[in-house]
């Protein structure tokens, strides 16, 4: 079902204790709130089960998975842990990964079917590059990387798959796509979601915008019709901030 969710992708940032606190202000903050909207942060590996036992209403998320399910792969980190650490959603495709880890939309794919095998949700990321948009590409390489990363889903585990929109020149810039920027490329995902399922799942689906997402630009860019929240980093590392963020639908 179409739901509205702000996530707070924290990235590589703070330490346990840091992080414990950042949880029980927003936790605080959900309850008062109430459940309209679905609340989820992604912190560290390391803090999960930890944040888990300080939250409730906040879900929780992790930054990225394995490929594999088990086995000798130093370093890595299986869907199976995760959930067993408390997660529900697991960010994957986000462009820190692309860009650094050299993962593309092949392995992203693999990694997509193995967590929804698992019962993890993904929070699929898509965006393209300031050259790829300044050549008119941009359509050309979101398509891609949606219908490659999400080859194969048939429409139950579509519907447990969360997409984001990020546009990379966006991320950490301080640049904010436009609204109607946002809008154009939400509605234009939609679209391939109705040619690759059938309209109704196109309009069932959850699309977050990411990129410079904060409590100056939320309101407008959550009023357009297809987008359905947000994924936030920086702005998510203060509760205040964040927890405005959430207030801005
Ligand atoms: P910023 O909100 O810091 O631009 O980061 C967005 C992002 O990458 C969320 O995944």
């Amino acid at each position: 079902m179409r739901k509205k969710i702000v996530a707070g992708n924290w990235k590589m940032h703070t330490l346990l204790k840091e992080g414990m606190e950042l949880a029980e202000k927003v936790e605080r903050f959900s309850k008062e709130k109430g459940d309209d909207v679905i609340v989820v942060i992604a912190p560290p590996f390391t803090h999960l089960s930890k944040i888990r036992e300080v939250t409730d209403l906040v879900k929780l998320a992790a930054q990225n998975c394995s490929s594999e399910e088990s086995g000798a792969y130093t370093g890595e980190v299986s869907p199976d842990m995760l959930l067993s650490a408390g997660a529900e959603y697991v960010i994957l495709g986000h462009s820190e990964r692309r860009a650094y880890y050299h993962e593309d939309n092949h392995l992203l794919n693999k990694k997509i079917r193995l967590a929804l095998d698992k019962g993890l949700k993904p929070i699929y990321c898509c965006g393209e590059v300031l050259a790829e948009r300044e050549a008119g590409k941009l359509f050309e390489v979101v398509k891609d990387q949606l219908t490659v990363g999400l080859q194969g889903l048939n429409t139950a585990q579509f519907s447990q798959v969360i997409i984001a929109y990020e546009p990379v020149w966006a991320i950490g810039t301080g640049i904010t796509a436009t609204p109607a920027q946002a809008q154009e490329m939400h509605a234009f995902i939609r679209n391939l979601i109705a040619d690759m399922y059938d309209d109704r799942i196109a309009g069932e689906t959850t699309i977050l915008y990411g990129g410079s997402c904060k409590p100056s630009n939320a309101r407008e860019l959550f009023a357009n019709p297809d987008v359905d929240g947000g994924l936030i980093g920086g702005a998510s590392l203060k509760a205040e901030d964040f927890i405005q963020i959430v207030n801005a639908f």
